[in-house]
């Protein structure tokens, strides 16, 4: 039994603090986080404004963080604290463009995670937002360069994100979806496996 559960002396119910972490550069990733926050009634915070020992006294930590160059944002919160959380359900979502595949599951966690995290921590890819229009100067010209060097390939031979590139730098694109947060909520709340009430507590 997860020895940070705390039970209700009068309702004998199980209750699951849950704080919902994220890092996000243009705020798709902070949408998301409150959805997450809202339907989990989850704490919310942003990663830069907690400690690692402020998500002790949870027994669910969900974070999330915006995806760049497959590195998943502030996710060294985690990384470096993991060995004082690693008992708490912890669940992460990366928001990007790439749609979800097992190699790209296994690509972020293969650059994101420590080996412990790979074994423990559940991963969940969310697809965002992109505006060239709104990109920071670095960003912007980072995604320019991308997109000439992949106009000078056959076009025969582009693969599904390559062209996913180039479309996103023509045309903005939204491909956020509120529903896609529902296996993260079940998660959450147990409705995958563990049922949340209990009747009795054994130690
Ligand atoms: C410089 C740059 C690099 C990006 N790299 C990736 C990437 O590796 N994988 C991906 O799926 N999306 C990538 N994206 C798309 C972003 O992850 C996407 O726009 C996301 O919604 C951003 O989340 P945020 O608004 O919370 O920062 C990149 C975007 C930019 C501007």
């Amino acid at each position: 039994m997860n020895r940070n559960m705390e039970i209700n002396p009068t309702t004998n119910i199980k209750t699951n603090k849950v704080a919902v972490v994220y890092k996000s550069k243009y705020g798709s990733t902070r949408e998301y986080a409150q959805w997450i926050a809202e339907e989990t009634e989850g704490d919310l915070f942003e990663a830069t404004t907690v400690r690692g020992k402020d998500l002790e006294r949870y027994d669910t930590i969900v974070y999330g963080g915006g995806m760049y160059a497959v590195g998943i944002m502030g996710i060294k919160l985690l990384r470096n604290n993991y060995e004082n959380l690693k008992d708490k359900k912890i669940i992460v979502f990366s928001v990007g463009l790439a749609m979800e595949s097992p190699e790209a599951m296994e690509h972020i966690k293969e650059k994101n995670f420590t080996e412990e995290m790979r074994e423990n921590v559940e991963l969940f890819m969310l697809r965002g937002a992109f505006d060239l229009d709104q990109l920071n100067i670095g960003d912007k010209m980072m995604m320019k360069t991308l997109k000439r060097k992949i106009q000078m390939k056959d076009p025969e031979s582009l693969n599904e994100d390559e062209r996913g590139i180039i479309q996103c730098c023509e045309q903005p694109m939204n491909v956020m979806d509120r529903e896609s947060i529902k296996p993260i909520i079940d998660q959450v709340t147990n409705r995958v496996n563990v049922p949340q009430k209990i009747k009795t507590i054994q130690l």
